[in-house]
């Protein structure tokens, strides 16, 4: 497996662009199942989780390929209705072909996505969801098999505004019969990119972006074009790159709406963040300040930024106390950070982070996409040279993550695998 190797004291300076949204393209591309036709989405990012999401979509049957920046999803041949284990297993988001297939094959058989390195993450809150609109499920030797002869539109109500569950439920309400009501829904910019697109195909939705999602269900949505929105946690993290490395960056193209609580948290710890016409500028000249956050639904503080952010209270002035309340195992890469000389201590769902004055360099895992950026940032502010290996976490949710931070002064680069894949 690759890794990187990041020498750090380099403050990050320049612009860098902001891709697409990762978790609104993959979802996007799931929702071009609806249609029949070939549906065009402008800025899906060129990362692994879309290839993943890629090989999904053809295994159903479907053909897709690239125009420029803009993938093309051909949906004509696509009877397929099974989701396999050895794709669901890279990427549990392949769980959200299930609520357009339910729509458009009346089945499913999925593979059950299991735990990851976050938590256990489960989807009972999908399947009552479709339940609710008269979809069947059983399981077969780790499969889920759903069966809905007809989705009739219902009320319901999310224990939790789960994301992916929202966007599941609405993408099978579209083509229901009847009104479908999601209450508790989640409120995330990309929950509101799906329902604009699905809107563009023909579909009645008010409230997305609300916490009542009312969607009246029609027949025949149409292929369209669509662009997908900023990655929001893209640009959170090169923000706090640039603060870790006391740099300063223009996040071009990046929206400031979809990052209002992230860029108040920054300037709290003593960042300075400006809107301009091209996107954000942020940057950071001295030791950040203690701070406190709590990670939450939209529009709380994004728990993909939480592994980052805790990198970058680890040099503050003083104990910052970051609350993780969104997943249950999320603080898993605090040990590698305390091998960087971190001083953080973890007591459930607190870490208590005691600032100290600089990093320093040493072997460490990236443990998931965003716990992977965290270590990149710790690196790229500690003293010497810094060893970070299971990239391919950073792959799955960064395009070109190593390039784009050497174009802004960073010293990193890619060393492959010492060892052959699969040995
Ligand atoms: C999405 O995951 C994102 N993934 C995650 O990004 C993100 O961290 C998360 O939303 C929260 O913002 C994609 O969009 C592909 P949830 P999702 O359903 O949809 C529990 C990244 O790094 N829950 O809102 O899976 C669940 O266990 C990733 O880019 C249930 O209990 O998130 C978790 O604790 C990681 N039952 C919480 O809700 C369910 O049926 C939030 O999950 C569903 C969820």
């Amino acid at each position: 497996m690759d890794r990187l190797v990041v020498t750090g004291g380099h403050p990050l300076r320049g612009s860098v662009r902001i891709n697409g949204a990762k978790n609104s393209a993959l979802k996007l591309m799931a929702a071009a199942l609806l249609a029949e036709g070939e549906t065009v989405i402008d800025g899906v990012p060129r990362i692994a989780d879309c290839l993943t999401m890629t090989h999904v979509l053809e295994h159903l049957g479907a053909r897709v390929g690239w125009r420029g920046s803009a993938m093309a999803i051909d949906t004509t041949d696509a009877t397929g209705y099974e989701a396999p284990y050895e794709l669901v297993s890279q990427m549990r988001a392949s769980i959200v072909v299930l609520g357009p297939l339910l729509a458009r094959r009346g089945r499913a058989r999925v593979a059950m996505p299991g735990g990851c390195n976050i938590g256990s993450r489960k989807i009972d809150l999908h399947l009552k969801g479709f339940e609710r609109m008269g979809a069947e499920f059983s399981s077969d030797h780790g499969y889920l098999v759903a069966k809905a002869p007809a989705l009739i539109g219902a009320v319901i109500s999310l224990d939790f505004p789960s994301v992916g569950a929202t966007e599941n439920i609405l993408m099978a309400a579209v083509a229901a019969s009847g009104t479908t009501v999601i209450e508790n829904a989640a409120r995330e910019p990309e929950i509101q990119d799906l329902a604009n697109m699905l809107v563009e195909m023909g579909a009645k939705i008010e409230g997305a972006g609300t916490t009542t999602i009312e969607i009246q269900g029609s027949d025949g949505l149409r292929p369209v074009e669509h662009r997908v929105i900023p990655d929001r946690v893209e640009a959170g993290t090169f923000a706090i790159a640039a603060c870790a490395t006391r740099g300063e960056v223009l996040l071009e193209g990046a929206r400031a709406d979809h990052l209002d609580l992230v860029l108040a948290k920054l300037v709290d710890a003593g960042a300075t963040a400006a809107t301009e016409d091209a996107g954000i500028r942020v940057g950071m000249d001295d030791r950040p300040r203690q701070l406190d956050f709590v990670t939450l639904p939209y529009p709380g503080f994004p728990t993909d930024l939480q592994p980052q952010m805790m990198a970058l209270l680890a040099t503050a002035r003083g104990t910052s106390i970051a609350t993780e309340n969104v997943f249950e195992s999320r603080f898993m890469f605090v040990d590698e950070l305390n091998r960087m000389g971190a001083d953080i201590r973890t007591e459930g769902h607190h870490a208590v982070i005691r600032g100290v004055e600089r990093l320093s360099s040493a072997p460490v895992r990236a443990l998931d996409i965003r716990a992977g950026a965290a270590m990149v940032i710790a690196a790229l502010a500690a003293d010497g040279t810094s060893d970070i290996t299971d990239v391919r976490y950073v792959d799955r949710g960064y395009e070109g993550f190593e390039a784009r931070l050497a174009a802004l002064g960073a010293e990193v680069h890619r060393e492959p695998s010492l060892w052959p894949a699969g040995s």
